[in-house]
């Protein structure tokens, strides 16, 4: 049975969180998406109206603010205070600003002490993924990937989930990539992180890839 960490790292539009919840459900393992952290802790900055130039206030709140991420296949959940926020976090006010709360040091911080202590708890074996996995926030994981797609197809593949214009959704994941190129590193894989190209893979084949990969590796 596996039990370890499978870092998962990539930019947007490059498969990470549906491969990953597959993998970690096949796996009967736990899958943390940190996005969602980072989403969930800019959600709490926009609701507690500070100003977004006012970093300081920013960290207190974040730091302040009661989030619960669950983990397990049966129950995956992103929480404020005991309110679920699934939704309310993928909308596009969260989307235009996370970048500028992900972008704070002292918020990468806090989240990614929250991260580790999530990987430590999990009992079997866990699957993260987001932008800083492999270098960062699990350095030790048992197998790092970096999924890729081309831009092209990234764009496509976002406005197909959440039904936006196919132009506007391209000029969104640019302007992110680049806003989050300045604290982590979306274009570059970790050191040891074996990389994949999605671009022309359906879900069920990059799973199965990295089925064949875990096993080489464990
Ligand atoms: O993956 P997702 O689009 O949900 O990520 C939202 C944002 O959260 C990213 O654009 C980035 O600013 C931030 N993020 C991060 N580090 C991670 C995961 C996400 O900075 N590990």
């Amino acid at each position: 049975e596996f039990d370890g960490v499978i870092a998962i790292d990539g930019p947007s539009g490059s498969g990470k969180s549906s491969v990953s919840r597959r993998l970690a459900t096949e796996l009967g393992a736990a899958c943390l998406d940190t996005g969602a952290m980072y989403r969930a802790a800019t959600l709490a900055v926009l609701r507690s109206a500070v100003s977004l130039t006012d970093t300081a206030t920013i960290i207190k709140v974040v730091e302040d603010t009661g989030f619960e991420f669950g983990t397990t296949p049966e129950d995956r959940y992103t929480r404020i205070e005991g309110e679920n926020v699934d939704d309310a976090i993928r909308g596009p006010e969260v989307t235009a600003h996370v970048s500028a709360v992900s972008g704070i040091p002292e918020v990468r911080r806090h989240l990614i002490a929250a991260q580790r202590a999530i990987i430590a708890d999990a009992a079997h074996g866990i699957v993260v993924e987001g932008r800083d996995i492999g270098e960062v926030v699990a350095p030790d994981a048992d197998l790092k990937i970096y999924l890729t797609a081309d831009p092209a197809e990234r764009a496509k593949r976002r406005s197909g989930q959440n039904g936006a214009d196919l132009a506007a959704t391209a000029a969104d994941i640019h302007r992110r990539d680049t806003a989050d190129a300045k604290t982590t590193r979306p274009h570059d894989a970790a050191p040891g992180a074996v990389v994949v190209d999605t671009t022309h893979l359906d879900l069920d084949q990059v799973v199965t890839a990295l089925h064949e990969l875990l096993a080489h590796k464990t």
